[in-house]
């Protein structure tokens, strides 16, 4: 039976995830928890190697099935590389992006069907689900300059959902305000307008109170 406890990080491109999912590993270590912090896709080296097939915006041939067989291939990977001996070992787990992400971005985003989603979900993920997971929400607009600054930043070479339209991005966020209804018991839903010390706090607070 795994003792651990795993948390996930969901928002839009720019929502201050994993600034955020950085700060609660540093607020859990210093009350001496052990933590693993992970990424999805990406997580492990076969993870890493498969990230960058799927954010690569040269790749444009990739069809939508593809792609949604690759973000489950990294995931598997990572499962059960990384985070069930984590929490196995009874550590506390964190991860930027699971399950939740594909459902809406290529769900609800590329239209592919949600029962094809959880279908692979149980393959790659045999049974393993997030006991809590932060949403942290904010609006189009913010989303897309954060990411457009992001990426004049360090770069395009990881921009390929990014590069997608408008119209793709209102429908993930769409998707995930219909998961945060869907699951209120698992996804805890924060507004990401609010400072960054706000935010964490806000995390702190749902973290004590359901964890
Ligand atoms: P991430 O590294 O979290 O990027 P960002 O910091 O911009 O949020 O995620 C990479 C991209 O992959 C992001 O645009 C969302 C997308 N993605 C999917 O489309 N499906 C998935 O299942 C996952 C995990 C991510």
């Amino acid at each position: 039976m795994a003792t651990g406890r795993f948390l996930t990080f969901e928002g839009m491109d720019g929502c201050g995830k994993t600034t955020q999912l950085r700060a609660l590993a540093e607020w859990f270590r210093q009350q001496g928890r052990s933590v693993v912090e992970t990424v999805e896709p990406g997580g492990t080296e076969i993870g890493r190697q498969i990230r960058k097939v799927l954010l690569d915006p040269a790749n444009t041939a990739i069809f939508p099935r593809t792609e949604l067989l690759l973000y489950f291939a990294s995931r598997a990977q990572n499962v059960e590389e990384v985070i069930r001996p984590a929490l196995d070992r009874g550590d506390l787990v964190l991860c930027d992006r699971f399950t939740d992400s594909t459902l809406v971005y290529q769900g609800a985003g590329r239209g592919l069907q949600a029962p094809v989603v959880r279908e692979l979900d149980r393959i790659a993920c045999q049974g393993l689900e997030p006991h809590l997971t932060i949403l942290i929400d904010i609006d189009l607009e913010t989303s897309l300059l954060r990411a457009r600054r992001r990426n004049a930043k360090v770069g395009q070479d990881e921009s390929r959902i990014d590069d997608e339209s408008a119209a793709f991005h209102s429908k993930v966020r769409e998707g995930y305000l219909e998961l945060a209804a869907m699951f209120p018991e698992r996804i805890v839903l924060i507004d990401g307008r609010a400072t960054m010390a706000e935010v964490t706090r806000l995390i702190q607070e749902a973290v004590l109170e359901r964890v």
